[in-house]
């Protein structure tokens, strides 16, 4: 198979698009990068160093000292912030809740797509978040736009919160989250969440992880050479 094969996963917080990217990569036999983490990463080292996010040059100045790396064991994406393993602390409720309004400004944006753009010369991937197939990679081989009811939604990431021995954040606080960020994701100026033209739209508020992979395995088989 030939190499520069991209499948871009966009869609919504919470709506099974790392689910979905793994199970795919690891079918397919990609790399899986997770664009959200990069964002999230972002996040905690501006939370952590109070970097203040109206002053441009501050911001442009902790980009600098900014190293993200991603290493792959058993298709679960980790990602380092300057060497340290970060993959568990950026899931955490004070990340989400920043998340957003960093990921809004054009200086991050602008250096994380450059870097998401390099990550995919010469692989192939399958990368996930909220602007692969409209500005990271436009001429993505396949791309998915996915959705589900933000209640079914909510629900799952309070699962998951939950089941990482979080027993603070309430069901109402993820709803909230989800909401916002959604709302800030889609109306921001820098490249918005919207679907690309030819991104496939992908339900998964009544189906299983199984059946989604199955739909998106007959998708990419549409569209790859052999
Ligand atoms: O997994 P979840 O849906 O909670 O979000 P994520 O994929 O980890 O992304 C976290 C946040 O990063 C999103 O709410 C967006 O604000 C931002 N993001 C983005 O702006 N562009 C991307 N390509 C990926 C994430
Ligand atoms: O990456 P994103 O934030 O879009 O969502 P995720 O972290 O992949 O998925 C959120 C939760 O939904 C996970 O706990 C999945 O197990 C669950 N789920 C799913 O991804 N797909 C379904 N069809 C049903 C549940």
């Amino acid at each position: 198979m030939r190499k520069n094969l991209v499948v871009a996963i966009d869609g919504y917080s919470s709506c099974g698009k790392s689910t979905l990217a793994k199970a795919l990569a690891k079918k397919l036999g990609f790399i899986y990068i997770d664009s959200g983490a990069m964002y999230r990463a972002v996040t905690l080292y501006f939370i952590r160093n109070q970097v203040d996010m109206t002053d441009t040059e501050a911001v442009k100045d902790a980009l600098q000292h900014i190293e993200l790396n991603f290493h792959s064991r058993d298709y679960q994406s980790h990602i380092t912030l300057n060497g340290e393993e970060v993959s568990e602390e950026i899931r955490q409720m004070p990340v989400s809740e920043n998340v957003s309004e960093v990921a809004a400004n054009k200086f991050v944006r602008k250096d994380m797509v450059k870097q998401q753009q390099r990550m995919g010369k010469s692989k192939n991937i399958v990368m996930d978040g909220r602007d692969i197939g409209t500005t990271v990679f436009p001429d993505a081989q396949v791309k998915f736009f996915m959705t589900a009811d933000p209640k079914i939604r909510a629900e799952r990431r309070f699962k998951e919160l939950q089941s990482k021995g979080d027993t603070t954040t309430t069901m109402e606080d993820v709803f909230e989250n989800i909401a916002h960020r959604d709302f800030l994701d889609t109306t921001r100026a820098e490249s918005p969440l919207t679907r690309a033209e030819d991104a496939v739209i992908l339900d998964n508020t009544e189906i299983t992880e199984q059946e989604q992979l199955d739909f998106a395995i007959e998708q990419v088989k549409l569209h790859f050479p052999e």
